[in-house]
């Protein structure tokens, strides 16, 4: 009869431990609940203490079903640690992760915006036939200044405009004309007597490509610098063949509402010699006013002649320009500066 009732209660004990033990949810809740059954006020260590009163006979039975009750209580409880310990092991080391994966892409790169330009100017150029022609940052004399009809007395080559390499100096993998004085290119012009010193005309060529003058750096002086040339030699070449490719250009890099127009200018290397301006009504602070952009013109007979060739069959035109400055006016950069410093936050804008 005692035992019958015993029994009852012991299995409720245990279907209450099997209930409860689902909601722990950590060490902490287990070591209470453990004590709740086990500990030494717990539910069945209560009945434990009871067997001394129970009569001699019925000892050894209930002593027996009470280790049973603990063995299957101790099975519930292990289970449980089991679950929270892995559980707690799992948010310390985070989800699980498949190390054959491709690792996640990091800070992504953004070009910088010079080479952006560069290479917007290359596709454009391209499309109409133009191919890219390179001459080296170190120049001669000769070709930085006197094939492109740049008198001895003219500023450019004064030592105080230009970088020269000290006299004497012989830089093997840079031909010269005789053994004039070596220079940091001024502008990317030479390359045009390069060109059609190596290859026979027609031509179309455009040359990318750094240029050095001695100037204090400043908001809008680079002592180095980017610039674009452009050289289109042919029979019966006219300012109209001229303006018809700068129209096509600055529609291609400002949009086609920009209008341009050539402005008289003097270039040694052209004649005659423009300024090209253009103006565009969506440019931000710089809409709608003539922006100079580039420098342009024909081909002057003397450098025809420099270059070997008859000028009285070949003919041309010629454009050169900054490659920051195009980069100013498309994105409105204010200071030449920027393009230089490397500042992160500066180039990530240029996605
Ligand atoms: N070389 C000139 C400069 O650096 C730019 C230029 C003007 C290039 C007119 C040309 C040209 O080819 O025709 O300022």
């Amino acid at each position: 009869m005692a035992v019958a009732s015993m029994e009852e209660e012991l299995k409720s004990i245990v279907e209450q431990a099997k209930d409860g033990v689902q909601e722990l949810a950590s060490m902490a809740d287990y070591e209470a609940f453990k004590a709740k059954f086990v500990g030494p006020h717990g539910l069945l260590t209560q009945k434990a203490k009871t067997i001394g009163k129970l009569p001699a006979e019925e000892r050894p039975k209930v002593g027996k079903l009470i280790n049973q009750v603990k063995g299957e209580l101790e099975a519930v409880l292990n289970g449980a640690l089991e679950r929270i310990e892995a559980e707690e092991l799992a948010k310390k080391v985070g989800p699980a992760i498949d190390p054959t994966l491709p690792s996640p892409d990091g800070h992504r790169g953004v070009l910088h915006p010079l080479t952006q330009v560069r290479r917007d100017v290359a596709r454009i150029f391209r499309r109409i036939g133009f191919t890219i022609a390179e001459g080296p940052e170190v120049e001669s004399e000769w070709y930085n200044f006197d094939a492109l009809n740049t008198p001895e007395d003219h500023p450019a080559r004064d030592e105080q405009d230009t970088l020269y390499l000290p006299e004497g100096i012989d830089v093997k993998n840079v031909s010269r004309k005789g053994d004039e004085r070596y220079v940091l290119r001024t502008h990317t012009s030479p390359v045009q007597i390069r060109t059609l010193l190596k290859e026979k005309p027609p031509l179309r060529i455009i040359s990318l490509g750094r240029a050095f003058r001695r100037d204090k750096v400043d908001a809008t002086h680079s002592a180095n610098f980017h610039q674009v040339e452009g050289l289109y030699v042919d029979k019966d070449v006219s300012v109209k063949d001229l303006k018809a490719m700068l129209d096509y250009f600055i529609h291609e890099l400002f949009g086609k509402d920009a209008k341009t127009r050539l402005r008289a200018s003097f270039f040694p290397f052209t004649e005659p010699s423009f300024e090209l301006d253009f103006m565009s009504p969506n440019l931000g602070k710089l809409s709608n006013q003539w922006i100079e952009i580039l420098g342009c013109g024909l081909v002057d007979p003397e450098v025809i002649k420099a270059a070997e060739l008859d000028p009285e069959v070949w003919t041309g035109y010629a454009f050169g320009g900054g490659i920051e400055r195009i980069a100013q006016i498309l994105y409105g950069i204010d200071d030449i500066r920027l393009f230089y410093q490397n500042n992160v936050k500066f180039l990530h804008q240029f996605r």
